[in-house]
């Protein structure tokens, strides 16, 4: 079988793959083109649309990455060919840690002790018992479900969401619309890990916002367009009154539904706005050329799992 790989640094995965499918003839986009069009597989990340358009006869596409937005909506997808995507591959764990920084800056008052040491103040805050600081994940996929489950190890409550229903330990599981309505009233904490769809795009509207308790806080590790900006910066109330808190607390947010984020974007400068340039999530190599040659495999042996559903959008 032939491996076209695209992706940062793609000359180590594809070292990195050819020792673990020896089978294999591994190649990367700086290949030349008669090369490149004899593709039986393309592992890529976020690949141009040329690329998608040059193979003749593809058999398969491995994501490199738990996110399909980017690959289903190139323009250059050739129809019915079958993708899968990594599953958590060591991504959740980051993740986990990047949400409980984020849970720990809350609840233990770290934005408002950064608040007060501008103004010179020293004044303790009583700490808010974990116990007492449910937490609402939005999404129980691979990577949703290990966050949740590490939240959980934690001590914190954890109320999770999903399209369909699930049933996860130690996890309080909602889903549906109504679902949705009855676990934002009731948390401390909101975290969004769902894909990027047609059904989740500015979920997180003006709406779920009103419903969240005041003084809730948000962390986004997933994407950015689940939220409704302008919503978003109305329930945080004043850019420039760093002392007054609006229905919401703050939000730690990661990612981004134009990504730079745009030097433009008020959120850059909002005092209760935390942001990282999509960091919380790398994908760890080790961990994820084992799952792309397990695919790789799986596909040739006509054995092929948990394809990606393109109508679903993951
Ligand atoms: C990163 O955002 C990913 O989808 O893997």
């Amino acid at each position: 079988m032939k491996v076209l790989v695209h992706i940062d640094e793609a000359e180590q995965w594809r070292d990195a793959l050819a020792e673990r499918l020896p089978e294999a003839e591994v190649i990367t986009s700086a290949a030349p083109p008669e090369q490149r069009r004899q593709a039986d597989y393309l592992a890529v990340w976020k690949p141009p649309e040329a690329l998608l358009r040059e193979p003749g006869a593809l058999k398969g596409i491995v994501n490199l990455g738990a996110g399909v937005d980017a690959l289903l909506n190139n323009p250059g997808l050739p129809e019915g060919v079958p993708i899968v995507k990594l599953r958590d591959a060591g991504m959740g764990e980051l993740i986990g840690d990047y949400v409980r920084y984020g849970l720990l800056h809350f609840q233990r008052d770290f934005d408002r002790y950064r608040r007060q040491q501008h103004a010179g103040e020293w004044r303790e805050h009583a700490v808010m018992d974990k116990a007492d600081w449910p937490v609402g994940v939005l999404g129980l996929g691979a990577i949703g479900a290990k966050v949740a489950a590490m939240v959980a190890d934690d001590g914190f409550p954890v109320h999770g969401w999903s399209r369909t229903p699930k049933a996860l330990d130690g996890i309080t599981c909602h889903h549906g619309d109504d679902g949705l309505e009855a676990l934002l009233g009731r948390i401390s904490t909101l975290v969004l890990l769902l894909p990027d769809t047609p059904a989740t795009r500015h979920l997180i509207d003006a709406r779920a916002l009103s419903l969240l308790p005041e003084g809730a806080s948000l962390i986004n590790p997933g994407r950015g367009t689940l939220i409704d900006e302008a919503a978003l910066l109305a329930a945080l109330g004043p850019v420039d009154d760093a002392g007054s808190v609006g229905r919401l607390r703050g939000a730690l947010l990661d990612a981004f539904p134009r990504e730079p984020l745009p030097e433009a974007s008020p959120l850059w400068r909002h005092p209760r706005v935390w942001i990282t340039p999509h960091m919380a999530g790398p994908t760890p190599l080790g961990a994820a050329l084992d799952q792309v040659a397990e695919a790789l495999r799986a596909f040739e042996a006509g054995e092929v799992q948990d394809t990606v559903d393109p109508n679903a959008g993951y």
